[in-house]
C-alpha cells in the first residue's frame, strides 16, 4: 500500500490564507478513499512553522511526501495526491 503523508501549515498566517479548507478536503479524500478503492493511506500532519522561513508571501504552505508546495490550495494539493497516488 502507498503511503502519503501530506503536512499541513499550521501557523496564524497559513490559517489566514486557507490551510483549513485544505485540510478538510484531505480528510474528506481520507474518508472517501475506501468508497474510491484507492489502495493509498494518508496521513495527514498539521505542524507550525514548515516552511523553514520562506516568508510570509508562501502561505498556506503544504508539504506532500516532502515536497514543499507553496500558495497551495485544495485544487492543487488533490491534483498532488491524486498524480502521487497514480504513478
Ligand atoms: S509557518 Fe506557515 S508559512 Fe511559514
Amino acid at each position: 500500500m502507498k503511503k502519503i503523508t501530506v503536512e499541513v501549515c499550521a501557523c496564524n498566517r497559513c490559517i489566514m490564507m486557507g490551510a483549513m479548507d485544505i485540510m478538510e478536503s484531505v480528510e474528506s479524500l481520507k474518508k472517501l478513499k475506501t468508497q474510491l478503492r484507492l489502495n493509498t493511506q494518508v496521513e495527514l500532519i498539521m505542524d507550525k512553522k514548515i516552511c523553514g522561513d520562506l516568508g510570509d508571501e508562501v502561505s498556506p504552505v503544504v508539504s506532500i511526501n516532502g515536497d514543499m508546495m507553496t500558495r497551495a490550495n485544495t485544487q492543487s494539493v488533490m491534483e498532488q495526491i491524486i498524480k502521487i497516488q497514480r504513478k
